[in-house]
């Protein structure tokens, strides 16, 4: 993982509004910066507009207005083409479902992550290996899905997002399908990651992770309203109150 700091955010989003087609508006004009280094919680209600705002900052959707900026990177300037190269050197993501792909061990799901990197077959396996190692996975690297635990399997996503050392982890209710002692060690390795030097926003509708957070980003009705730091409180709307 880089701990390098960016002259400008990882990500600014400017006046972001999304509308699916039929009608929705899941975003109302968020504005949302978050520095290298950070560790929050976008936290809000079912149907409030997390996973948009999600997919959005991991650049996996464009916004129907306002300003995307990604390391730097104003994402209306890019082609398809150069925003999935972008996304894959930049972002790594971690889903509630793990997202693993079944029949393969631990260690080639984990190098599965770096297939977009240019490095070696060798050098993708020697990399899959130490990320697991650093998942507290160096004994179940041969270990297919199936043969692993929830939390485990966790472990396994995290290590294939952070083998690639992106600038960002973005988490959707990554502790969402576990028991609570491996949600907790699944938190604890966020925490970890995050001292040394990744940047993660984690996506919850739990009050007490998002409470054991840094940073806190409250979202209703697809609009901040609230942006919390440990200690002090910044209101981003009438609203500042909790999210449910
Ligand atoms: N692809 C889509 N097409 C149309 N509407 C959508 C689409 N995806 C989401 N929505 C709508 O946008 C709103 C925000 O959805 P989103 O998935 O971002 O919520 P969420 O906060 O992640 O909720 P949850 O906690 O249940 O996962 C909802 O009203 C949802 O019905
Ligand atoms: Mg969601």
């Amino acid at each position: 993982m880089t701990a390098t700091t960016h002259p400008e955010p990882v990500v600014e989003l400017t006046g972001v509004t999304k509308e699916y087609p039929g009608g929705v508006t899941a975003l109302r004009g968020v504005d949302l910066s978050i520095g290298g280094g950070e560790l929050l919680a976008i936290v809000g209600p079912s149907g409030s507009g997390k996973s948009t705002l999600l997919h959005i900052v991991g650049t996996l959707d464009r916004p129907t207005a306002g300003c995307v900026r990604i390391a730097g990177h104003d994402i209306a300037a890019l082609s398809d083409r150069s925003l999935s190269a972008l996304r894959s050197r930049h972002v790594g993501f971690v889903f509630q479902s793990f997202h693993l792909v079944p029949g393969i061990s631990a260690r080639a799901n984990v190098a599965e992550g770096l297939l977009y990197s240019g490095l070696s077959r060798a050098e993708r396996g020697r990399r899959a290996a130490h990320a697991l190692e650093r998942v507290g996975l160096g004994d179940r690297m041969d270990h297919r899905p199936h043969e692993l635990s929830g939390g485990q399997k966790q472990r396994v996503a995290i290590a294939r997002a952070v083998a690639g050392a992106p600038d960002l982890l973005l988490a959707d209710e990554p502790t969402g399908a576990l028991d609570t002692a491996s949600g907790e060690s699944v938190m604890e390795l966020l925490h970890e990651l995050n001292r040394d030097g990744a940047t993660i926003a984690v996506i919850t509708h739990d009050n007490e992770i998002a409470a054991s957070l840094p940073r806190q980003v409250r979202i209703r009705d697809g609009q901040v309203v609230a942006d919390i730091r440990a200690g002090r409180a910044a209101p981003a709307g009438a609203d500042a109150g909790a999210a449910r």
